[in-house]
């Protein structure tokens, strides 16, 4: 593989060892999938700093890193943390706790990173175009880079994530490359989709059927497909799947008509209105006891918090109940300036930032003293499913009347 000459000085050790292996192994991972090249990227966003998840070993390879000088190449943005910085006590988290979380923070600050903490990264400044090579990891916010926006990267892992945002490079192959972008299975969506949840179903039935694949969906050229209902599908097909593309006819940048995406060689297959019904009951049997309703996985939106703030206005959460509402610092402040802040917390519930809600020790000590985890993500419910209770997926209106006095 051609190495660029400004990549060189990296791979060569002038910034440290560590640098120059973690450069070393994208290289490696270039030419082991058959890159002939690296190709210059426009935008980063990684998941290096979560202590939850990186530990003491995240924290020393984040300081290293950080120590060694260097900046970041390009916007590089990182996903929610394991607490929320201004609020951390209000639901315990330990000095400790946050103190180590703030070590990792604060490396990623040195290095220029944009400090929102979100997997929402576009709705806080972080927006790659149409056709641009990036470097994200994969959560929520890598299939929603390469379908909604249209932007083009792999599956990063974040040591290399990392070492492209630093360097500002990426081997070219995979989804990098025009010819994979195709969608290898269509699915024509006949069910009637009315809610949020409804669409995250749609996202877990494609990635039960086909966990690997490029996925087109038709059928849903004459609805409103707004950036919300993005927010659940996307999430579904990789958690659920392995899925990191996904083109929805008629409205994502490269999908504008179905020729553009699929080339009849592929398996088709509908989603009708029973395969709905089916995933619902699987998903939320009837909920009893005590209830953890959480929304913001990935973090909700404007639109999200209103229409929270809507089905609890002059109401209050049952006592032994509670809801909290994950969102990023933008949203939140900007949830504050519309008034809906106040209206929900008014009803006994918690809207929080920065953090990642299954990516947290404390929200698995508090989870476990409630009865089920209640949400409308099929991604959030998968993921809390380690915390040993029951999760349940519904839409946001059950689940608040579920829990309401
Ligand atoms: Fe975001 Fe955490 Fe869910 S990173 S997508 S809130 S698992």
């Amino acid at each position: 593989m051609k190495i660029p000459e400004l990549f060189k000085p990296y791979i060569e050790g002038k910034y440290g060892q560590l640098l120059a292996d973690i450069c070393h192994a994208l290289v490696v991972i270039g030419e082991a999938n058959g890159a002939e090249r690296m190709v210059p990227i426009t935008s980063a966003h990684t998941s290096t700093i979560i202590y939850y998840s990186a530990k003491e070993t995240g924290l020393e390879f984040l300081d290293e890193v950080a120590a060694s000088g260097v900046r970041f190449k390009v916007p590089t943005s990182v996903d929610p943390i394991s607490i929320d910085i201004q609020n951390y006590c209000e639901i315990g988290i330990p000095e400790e706790y946050a103190a180590a979380q703030m070590r990792s923070v604060k490396s990623f600050a040195k290095m220029g990173g944009l400090g929102n903490y979100t997997c929402t990264p576009w709705t806080a400044g972080n927006v790659p175009h149409k056709g641009d090579h990036i470097a994200w990891v994969d959560t929520s916010a890598l299939i929603y880079a390469n379908s909604v926006l249209g932007a083009r990267s792999n599956r990063n892992v974040d040591p290399t994530a990392v070492a492209a945002a630093i360097t500002g490079y990426v081997p070219e192959y995979g989804l990098h490359l025009e010819e994979n972008r195709k969608a290898d299975c269509l699915i024509n969506v006949e069910a009637s989709l009315e809610s949020l949840a409804d669409y995250a179903m749609l996202g877990t039935f494609a990635a039960k059927k086909f966990p690997e694949k490029n996925i087109a969906f038709i059928g849903l050229e004459n609805k409103l497909i707004t950036d919300d209902i993005y927010h659940h599908i996307g999430p579904a097909m990789s958690t659920w799947g392995n899925i990191a593309l996904y083109h929805v006819i008629g409205h994502t940048p490269e999908a504008e008509t179905l020729y553009n995406v699929w080339d009849n060689l592929g398996i088709e297959i509908n989603f009708s209105d029973k395969d709905l019904e089916t995933l619902h009951d699987e998903f939320s049997p009837k909920v009893k006891g005590k209830q953890f309703v959480v929304f913001g996985c990935p973090h909700c939106t404007l639109s999200e918090i209103e229409s929270i703030a809507k089905l609890l206005e002059d109401k209050k959460i049952k006592q032994g109940n509670m809801l909290w509402v994950m969102t990023n610092s933008n949203t939140l402040e900007l949830a504050k300036r519309n008034g809906y802040y106040d209206v929900i917390t008014k009803s006994g519930s918690k809207v929080l930032a920065d953090m990642c809600w299954v990516l947290s020790q404390k929200t698995d000590e508090i989870f476990l003293t409630y009865d089920s985890i209640v949400t409308d993500s099929t991604k959030g419910a998968l993921l809390s499913r380690s915390v040993g209770k029951p999760t349940y997926v519904k839409d946001k209106a059950a689940c608040i009347a579920d829990i309401l006095e």
